[in-house]
C-alpha cells in the first residue's frame, strides 16, 4: 500500500513533537445547530453507566430492507463476528445501526469492487459505532460527521490516497467525555483524543495492527485497558492525565512493540513491571509524584530505556541505575537533591552522557569521574559557593559543556582537568573584581565562556596565549567591566558582548 507522503510527514511530525512534550494552541471547533447525527435515543445513555451489552448480531432475513440494505446488514454481522464487541452497549449500537441502514445516508458514487465496497463500508460503521458510543453530553464532533458525504472528507478524518481506507482519525479537543472505547481500523496509523475530558479507563475493543501512535494526553484517564491488541504500536501518550500511585504495565494491556511512553504530568509514585517493555526508548515521568529514591530494579525496567524524564518529582536518590545499560540522558531537575551528589558505580551506568540536575540543593559532586561518557553536565540553579573545584577523582574528562549557572560561585579550580570542555557557563554567580583566565585553570579547548550577571566584576584578564579557542566571551549585565588588550586586541577570532568592554 502507497502512503500519501503528506500524511508521513503529519506523522513524523507529531511523533516528534509529542515526544519533546510540545503542543500547539488549538482552536476548539464549535459544533453547529444542524448536525445530521444517528437520531439520538429519546433518553441519552449517561455514559459510564451500566448497560445491555451486544452479544451477538444476526442480519434480519425477512425485514423490510432492499438489496442495498440487506448487503449493508451483512456487514454489521461480519463486523460483530470478528471484533469484540463485548464492551459495545446494545442501544448505542442499535442507533450506529440504524444510521448504517439507511442508503441515504451514504455517498451514492460507492466503491464497485465488492472487496473495496467491504472495506470502506466496514471503516464507515465503525465510525458510526464509535461515534454513537463515544460522543455524547455536549461532544463538539463537527457537523459534518455522520453525513453523507464521503467518511474521508469529514472533519478530523484522513485516508490514504490510493486505497481510500483510513490512515489517521482527529478528535483533539471535541468535547468528548467519560469513557471511550477504541475500535480498531485495519490501516489506521494514528488516533488523537487529546486535549478532551475522558476520564475513567480508556478500551481497545477492535484490533489495529497498524496503529503506530495512541495519543489520549489532556484528559482525566486513570485506566487503560487492552492495548495489548495494538501489536505494532511504537508511541502511547498518556501524560496530563490522572493515573496515580504505581502504573502497572502488564502482558495482557501492553505490547512489548511500544518506544515511548508518556506518562508525565500525572500522580504517580511507582512503575511496576515495565521491564516487559523490552523496546521502550524514551519513558517520561516528570511532573508525578515520585519522591525519596527512585529505585530502578531489573524487574520494572528494561535495560533499553536511552531517555530517563524525572524532573519535577521529590526525589532525594537514584538507586540501581546501572542496570539502565543504554541510558544516555537523565534528567533530574528540580528534585530535592541536596548537599553532594555522589555517582557511584552501582547507581549510575557509564553510557549516560547528558546529566541535568539544576534546581535542586546541591553544594557538592562526587564520583562523577565514573561517568566516562557525560559530555553535558548540568548544575545550575544549586547552591555551590566559593570556588568551583574540578579533581580527576569527581569529573570526567569527556565533559564538553558544563552548566554552573545561579549559583554562588566566587571562583573557578579547574586544573585543566577537562580537556574537552567547550562551553563554560559561569554566569549569574558571585565573582568579583578582577576574573583572570590562567593558564592553571582554563583549559585551551573552551570555546565559549559565560560570565554575564557577576554584577561585581571589574574586569577580565587573560594570561598572554591562552584559552586559543575562544570564540565568544560575554558580560553582559556587569557595568563598567573592562577587558584586557590581551583579549581585545590579539585574538582575531574572538567577539566580546557587550562590545563596549574593550576600552
Ligand atoms: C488535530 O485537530 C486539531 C484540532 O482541530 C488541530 O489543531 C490539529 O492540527 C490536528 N492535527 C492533525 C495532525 O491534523
Ligand atoms: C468533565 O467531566 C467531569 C466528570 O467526569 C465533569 O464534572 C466536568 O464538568 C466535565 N468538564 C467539562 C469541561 O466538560
Amino acid at each position: 500500500m502507497k502512503l500519501n507522503t503528506v500524511t508521513i510527514a503529519i506523522i513524523f511530525v507529531l511523533t516528534f513533537a509529542s515526544l519533546s512534550g510540545g503542543a500547539e494552541a488549538e482552536t476548539i471547533r464549535k459544533r453547529k445547530k444542524d448536525t445530521k447525527s444517528p437520531k439520538a435515543s429519546k433518553t441519552p445513555r449517561k455514559k459510564g453507566k451500566a448497560c445491555k451489552k451486544v452479544k451477538s448480531y444476526k442480519a434480519s432475513k425477512e425485514s423490510p430492507l432492499d438489496a442495498e440494505g440487506s448487503r449493508l446488514d451483512g456487514i454489521i454481522e461480519a463486523l460483530v463476528k470478528c471484533q469484540d464487541f463485548s464492551s459495545y452497549c446494545q442501544d448505542d449500537f442499535m442507533v450506529a445501526r440504524e444510521w448504517f441502514l439507511d442508503v441515504a445516508n451514504h455517498p451514492t458514487d460507492l466503491p464497485k469492487d465488492d472487496d473495496e465496497y467491504k472495506n470502506y463500508m466496514t471503516e464507515r460503521l465503525i465510525l458510526a459505532l464509535t461515534f454513537s458510543a463515544n460522543c455524547k453530553d455536549g461532544c463538539t464532533l463537527p457537523n459534518n460527521w455522520l453525513s453523507a458525504k464521503d467518511h474521508c472528507k469529514w472533519t478530523g478524518v484522513r485516508c490514504f490516497d490510493t486505497s481510500q481506507q483510513i490512515a489517521t482519525l482527529n478528535f483533539t479537543r471535541n468535547g468528548l467525555s467519560g469513557e471511550f472505547t477504541f475500535f480498531g481500523m485495519k490501516s489506521l496509523l494514528w488516533i488523537s483524543t487529546d486535549g478532551n475530558n475522558l476520564s475513567g479507563t480508556f478500551t481497545v475493543a477492535g484490533a489495529s495492527n497498524s496503529l503506530i501512535i495512541l495519543s489520549l494526553s489532556g484528559n482525566k484517564l486513570s485506566g487503560f485497558v487492552g492495548g495489548k491488541i495494538l501489536t505494532n504500536l511504537v508511541s502511547l501518550f498518556l501524560d496530563d492525565n490522572e493515573f496515580k500511585d504505581d502504573f502497572i504495565i502488564t502482558e495482557e494491556n501492553f505490547p512489548t512493540s511500544i518506544k515511548g511512553l508518556l506518562l508525565n504530568r500525572n500522580k504517580l509514585s511507582g512503575f511496576v513491571g515495565g521491564k516487559i517493555l523490552t523496546n521502550l526508548v524514551n519513558l517520561h515521568l516528570e511532573e508525578n509524584e515520585f519522591k525519596d529514591d527512585f529505585i530502578i530494579t531489573a524487574e520494572n525496567f528494561p535495560t533499553s530505556i536511552n531517555i530517563l524524564w524525572l524532573y519535577g518529582n521529590k526525589l532525594t536518590g537514584f538507586v540501581g541505575g546501572k542496570i539502565l545499560t543504554n541510558l544516555q540522558t537523565l534528567f533530574l531537575e528540580g528534585n530535592e537533591f541536596k548537599d553532594d551528589f555522589i555517582i557511584t558505580e552501582e547507581n549510575f551506568p557509564t553510557s549516560i552522557k547528558r546529566l541535568d540536575l539544576y534546581g535542586n540543593t546541591l553544594t557538592g559532586f562526587v564520583g562523577g569521574k565514573i561517568l566516562t561518557n557525560l559530555q553535558t553536565l548540568f548544575l545550575a540553579d544549586n547552591e555551590f559557593k566559593d570556588d568551583f573545584i574540578i579533581t580527576e577523582e569527581n569529573f570526567p574528562t569527556s565533559i564538553k559543556r558544563l552548566y554552573l549557572s545561579g549559583n554562588k560561585l566566587s571562583g573557578f579550580v579547574g586544573l585543566k582537568i577537562l580537556e574537552n570542555l567547550e562551553d563554560l557557563f559561569l554566569d549569574g554567580n558571585e565573582f568579583k573584581d578582577d576574573f583572570i583566565i590562567t593558564e592553571e585553570n582554563f583549559p585551551t579547548s573552551i570555546k565559549r565562556l559565560y560570565l554575564s550577571g557577576n554584577s561585581d566584576l571589574t574586569s577580565v584578564n587573560a594570561d598572554a596565549g591562552m584559552v586559543s579557542q575562544l570564540r565568544d566571551l560575554e558580560l553582559f549585565g556587569i557595568e563598567g567591566i573592562t577587558v584586557t588588550e590581551e583579549l581585545c586586541n590579539r585574538r582575531p577570532g574572538l567577539t566580546i558582548y557587550p562590545d563596549t568592554a574593550c576600552a
